[in-house]
């Protein structure tokens, strides 16, 4: 553990995590005795290639796929642009269907699509952030082509129904005689779901290195046999001509390492998690009048709790808590720099002032309950705090 988790209180891992020590252990020899390229032919470079090729079993073994099927890329950024253009690009008479909560790296793609002539449609959540699948089903139509909902969304953590979602899609596949593709962005969900791409019924999902403990820019596409996506990058070929440039054989490794980490610790992390949540819940109801929560608690990862405090500023009480070594976010920390209320939230109905008022809370492997209690009185203190400066 980083002598900065040891010293702080670090409640911000949606965002990002340190680089736990096993996995940088595993990374660190191929940066510099074993430093070959994978595609040259002598020892040194099998030793390469075999590490990677290794890292792609592991990969596979914890989708239930074949490792043909895993591509390495850059992060979810990369994933979530290679699944939802790779898809698109000799087909512009198409529909692209998606939701309304999802991460800018899906919206963002999409919108770049749309500006080529590709039809698209974001359907509504409920209050809770959960699909409205009537909705759903009313948007999917025979020109549909790409269907991409997120797993577990970054701001409020909510569970979406995948397995339900591809249902949806075979039935209308059986009924119409058509092929959807079926993507997730699922880089919230390692280490706290299961990522079996056969039981959630997708054909591409995205994941991402940072989120669970491996260096940030490095993540993996699973793309199931058979779906025709073409490349965003191409060049020499590597990864099977679906992403050129030579690999980042120590990302590569220590990504697979934290991945098969954080599938072993997943079982035994989702209950500490619980009642850390709880605890951290219960603390507030009893010392905080007026809040809001965000993340409904059926429908939610419970490391994930998105808060509102009516009347006061996000942005403020997160400099608050910073000043006291307490680091959380307000909305999705890819966009933390801008003070535009969340789109997450406003989906959800909340109103301007409610999402502008809300900050997110994301427990993480080294959380203990010292920790929740301290963010708590914390909390109570920058309230009271920023309520003096408002008399
Ligand atoms: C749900 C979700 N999708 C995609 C991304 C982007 O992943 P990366 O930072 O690896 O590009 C993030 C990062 O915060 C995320 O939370």
């Amino acid at each position: 553990m980083s002598d900065f988790i040891k010293e702080n209180n670090y409640l911000d891992h949606a965002a990002t995590t340190y680089v736990r020590p096993e996995v940088l252990e595993k990374m660190l020899p191929f940066f510099s005795e074993k430093f070959g390229n994978p595609s040259s032919l002598y020892d040194i470079a099998q030793e390469s290639k075999n590490a990677i090729e290794e890292a792609r079993e592991t990969s596979a073994m914890i989708l239930g796929c074949h490792p043909s099927e895993i591509y390495f890329t850059s992060g979810g950024s990369e994933s979530n642009n290679m699944a939802i253009k790779g898809i698109f690009s000799n087909n512009t008479d198409f529909n692209v269907i998606s939701s309304l909560i999802e991460h800018h790296a899906v919206i963002h793609p999409i919108e770049q699509l749309s500006n080529i002539g590709i039809t698209t449609s974001f359907v509504e959540v409920d209050q809770l952030g959960l699909i409205k699948l009537d909705n759903f089903k009313k948007t999917i139509n025979k020109s549909t082509k790409l269907v991409t909902f997120m797993y577990v969304n970054n701001e409020i953590g909510v569970i979406q129904d995948l397995k339900e979602i591809s249902k949806i899609i075979k039935k209308y596949e059986s009924d119409n005689n058509c092929k959807i593709i079926f993507h997730s962005d699922a880089v919230q969900a390692p280490g706290k779901l299961s990522l079996n791409v056969d039981d959630l019924g997708v054909d591409l999902l995205s994941i991402s290195g940072h989120k669970i403990y491996a260096p940030k820019g490095v993540g993996l596409l699973y793309k199931r046999n058979g779906i025709d996506v073409e490349p965003l990058i191409s060049g020499g070929g590597q990864e099977n001509q679906m992403r050129s440039g030579t690999e980042n054989v120590p990302y590569i490794v220590a990504f697979a390492e934290a991945l098969r980490l954080s599938e072993l610790e997943r079982l035994e992390n989702e209950q500490k998690m619980k009642k850390l949540s709880d605890l951290l819940i219960s603390g507030i109801n009893s010392r905080i009048k007026n809040y809001k929560l965000n993340s409904s608690r059926e429908n939610c990862v419970p490391s994930i709790i998105n808060l509102s405090f009516p009347g006061f500023d996000g942005e403020s009480i997160i400099l608050g808590l910073n000043f006291k070594g307490i680091y959380v976010s307000s909305g999705s920390a890819c966009s933390s720099a801008s003070i535009e209320p969340s789109h997450v939230l406003s989906a959800l109905g909340l109103t301007e002032e409610e999402s502008l008022a809300s900050i997110r809370i994301s427990l993480g492997r080294e959380t203990t309950e010292d920790h929740i209690h301290e963010f708590v009185n914390s909390l109570e203190d920058v309230l009271a705090q920023l309520s003096s400066y408002k008399r």
